[in-house]
């Protein structure tokens, strides 16, 4: 009797402990799940082709040319933002979303068919976390900052400003207006008047990061300090 009794203690006592663990583990999940941030999609409509959107000071019917920062479907493009507030209310952090690129007109015909290359097939609501979370101790340095994340549907790293048409289908490359389009959206919407702001992205996005970095610089002039961060976004043509 005596060894099975001992047996018996230390299974007790582990179902006891996973118990705990399991209880533990539900109730910071829970948790997690109640203040994830969830931001939703602001489209560019004045910058679309179809000319959609209220209209505009400078007419934009005298500058066709003016509406086509398109995604590669000829879709808006769009971002996704958090406003800053306190000591981070005029500081932005600009982030692009990655996500690779097409390569020739079949891939890219390809991708125009999902949501890397329409704003039309994107989920409209983005989860804020890791850098673009508003939460101090998860995002110490950015939380209270203006958060900005840029949708990526032009398959070129945000550059590019060329079409492709062969009788039956378009695709848009258009990625530089795109980014025209959004920075001028956002200048009206505070940027302008910023102290801080870091531009950033991945892969792809790290990409963008360094392509636009010095035009941001010069767009908001000496009294704004900008800095870059590209995350993987330099690529060895080997
Ligand atoms: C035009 O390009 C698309 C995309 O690659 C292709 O599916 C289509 O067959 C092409 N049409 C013509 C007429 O070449």
């Amino acid at each position: 009797m005596a060894p099975r009794r001992r047996r018996a203690w230390p299974a007790a006592a582990a179902v006891f402990v996973e118990a705990v663990v399991a209880v533990g583990f539900a109730a910071e999940a829970a948790d997690m799940v109640q203040e994830r941030l969830t931001v939703g999609m602001t489209i560019v409509a004045d910058a679309a082709s179809t000319g959609a959107g209220k209209p505009r000071r400078d007419p934009p019917r005298f500058f066709p040319f003016l509406l086509i920062a398109v995604c590669l479907d000829g879709s808006p493009p769009a971002y996704h933002l958090h406003r800053g507030s306190g000591a981070g209310a005029r500081s932005w952090l600009l982030q692009f979303e990655g996500g690779g690129w097409c390569n020739d007109v079949r891939s890219c015909a390809e991708r125009a068919g999902t949501r890397r290359g329409s704003t039309r097939l994107m989920t409209k609501v983005e989860v804020f976390s890791d850098i673009l979370s508003n939460r101090p101790f998860m995002n110490p340095d950015f939380y209270n900052w203006n958060r900005v994340k840029l949708r990526y549907c032009d398959g070129g790293s945000f550059s590019g400003d060329s079409e492709y048409k062969n009788g039956s289908s378009v695709l848009y490359f258009r990625g530089q207006r795109i980014w025209d389009a959004i920075i001028t959206d956002l200048l009206q919407k505070g940027l302008a008047k910023a102290k801080n702001v870091l531009l950033s992205g991945c892969s792809a996005g790290g990409l963008a990061t360094f392509f636009h970095c010095d035009s941001l610089k010069e767009r908001l002039g000496g009294a704004t300090t900008v800095k870059c961060l590209s995350d993987a976004g330099f690529f060895l043509d080997l």
